[in-house]
């Protein structure tokens, strides 16, 4: 079940070049469980048709204010009051503007000023308009009323300029409305994270390691603790605190690591997922003392660890979902879902490393999810978003999908 189950959402779009991305949007929000209806100005009308955000919602696109037919089939009152989130996006300058004022003379604006709902806006617009101290002006007075603003981003602009004005990407704005909500999807579950590298000694003082920062696992974890879920890390040496709520084991070496999730599993665990870069060889006889430089060459004989999440996934205290990640530099589907299916995991997390702004080090991830019903791609976001995206993500594997789910899910790998 996803976290905004049972969650009504509206979102008000307004005449903006971003106006395109209310398509992903809607299909973020409906992925999580939402029920979206759609609110467009006539400007949004200009930039993507209601036709395109109807079928992604599933609801007819509300237009008019004065218009018989929609007040018999749901007033603009009964609209206003139907959202437990409402959320104008992209908001153009003017919108912003009208907002502030409290204007209602549109169905928008009307709907918005009689919400009783929190209000969320994302603004999108040129990069002067958004310098322009009536704007500033405007935003601020939306700020004092408790209006939540989310964004803008900067870069570069459709008008060709650079600078603050880009409406916030779709899966950070669906991020922002997850987290106003309370999340206890993970309730009574148990959840167990391998996360960072692990290290194998040569000798007392050397060993063999990753680059692995351990942030995505920890990020996993803080997340899963969040949703309600009892959460143990088992980490390798990393310099991170621990996050609230989860309990730590340490170890260094990948033996550890594998005997520790073996314990951990005894126990009936719901989600299993293995974060760490577990080093693949150990120096089969590890140096009781310092090794000495003698020779011009040195040769190290390096012996297999055992795959920890094969042996979790093949066990017979199997976890109910199984969730492994596959750092690649090329194919990354094919080898990701050659992984997946050699592994016996339920998920892939694929991400490609030969990319310096994503994965090992960075703070921002851009994954692809893989399953046995088929791939998404989980766009550009922080560690700390994906964090959420991946663990709702498996608390409805956890919980079957109603009908209406497995359809949208199907229909959108087919229009993909
Ligand atoms: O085979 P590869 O190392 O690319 O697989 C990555 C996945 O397998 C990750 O989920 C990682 O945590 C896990 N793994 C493991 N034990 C190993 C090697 C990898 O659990 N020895």
């Amino acid at each position: 079940m996803g976290h905004l189950h049972n969650r009504n959402i509206i979102i008000g779009v307004t005449g903006g070049i971003a106006a395109y991305k209310i398509a992903e949007l809607t299909r973020l929000l409906r992925g999580d469980g939402a029920a979206v209806r759609i609110i467009m100005s006539r400007g949004a009308q200009a930039f993507i048709t209601p036709l395109t955000l109807q079928s992604l919602s599933g609801h007819p696109i509300h237009t008019e204010l004065l218009d018989e037919t929609a007040e018999m089939g749901m007033g603009h009152i009964e609209l206003a009051r139907w959202a437990d989130a409402f959320l104008v996006a992209p908001a153009t300058a003017d919108a912003v503007a009208r907002l502030a004022a409290g204007r209602a003379d549109d169905l928008l604006t009307t709907a918005a000023l009689a919400t009783p709902a929190p209000l969320f806006v994302a603004p999108a617009m040129n990069q002067q308009m958004w310098n322009n101290p009536a704007t500033s002006a405007n935003i601020q007075t939306l700020i004092n009323r408790g209006v939540n603003i989310i964004g803008p981003g900067a870069g570069d602009q459709a008008c060709g300029d650079v600078g603050p004005g880009r409406l916030t990407e779709p899966v950070d704005i669906s991020a922002k409305i997850n987290a106003h909500f309370p999340n206890r999807a993970l309730e009574g579950k148990r959840v167990v994270i391998t996360a960072g590298p692990t290290r194998e000694p040569l000798d007392p003082v050397r060993y063999i390691s990753n680059h692995s920062s351990g942030k995505m696992g920890f990020a996993l974890a803080k997340a899963a603790a969040e949703a309600g879920a009892e959460t143990i890390l088992i980490a390798g040496p990393v310099m991170l605190s621990t996050p609230e709520g989860v309990t730590r084991l340490n170890v260094e070496t990948a033996g550890q690591m594998h005997e520790a999730c073996i314990e951990q599993i005894h126990k009936p665990t719901d989600v299993f997922i293995g974060s760490a870069a577990v080093a693949d060889y150990r120096a089969e006889f590890s140096a009781p003392q310092k090794i000495k430089k003698v020779g011009d060459t040195l040769n190290l004989n390096l012996i297999r660890n055992p795959d920890i999440i094969t042996e979790v996934a093949k066990s017979k205290h199997r976890p109910t979902v199984v969730v492994g990640f596959a750092a690649e530099t090329e194919h990354l589907v094919e080898h990701a879902e050659a992984k997946r299916v050699a592994k016996g995991l339920d998920v892939v997390v694929a991400n490609d490393v030969s990319r310096a702004d994503i994965g090992f080090n960075s703070d921002a991830n851009m994954v692809t999810w893989l399953d046995n019903i088929g791939r998404e791609v989980i766009p550009l976001t922080t560690k700390q978003n994906l964090a959420k995206l991946l663990m709702m993500r498996c608390s409805k594997r956890l919980s079957p999908t109603s009908d209406n789910d497995e359809k949208m899910a199907t229909q959108l790998e087919g229009d993909r």
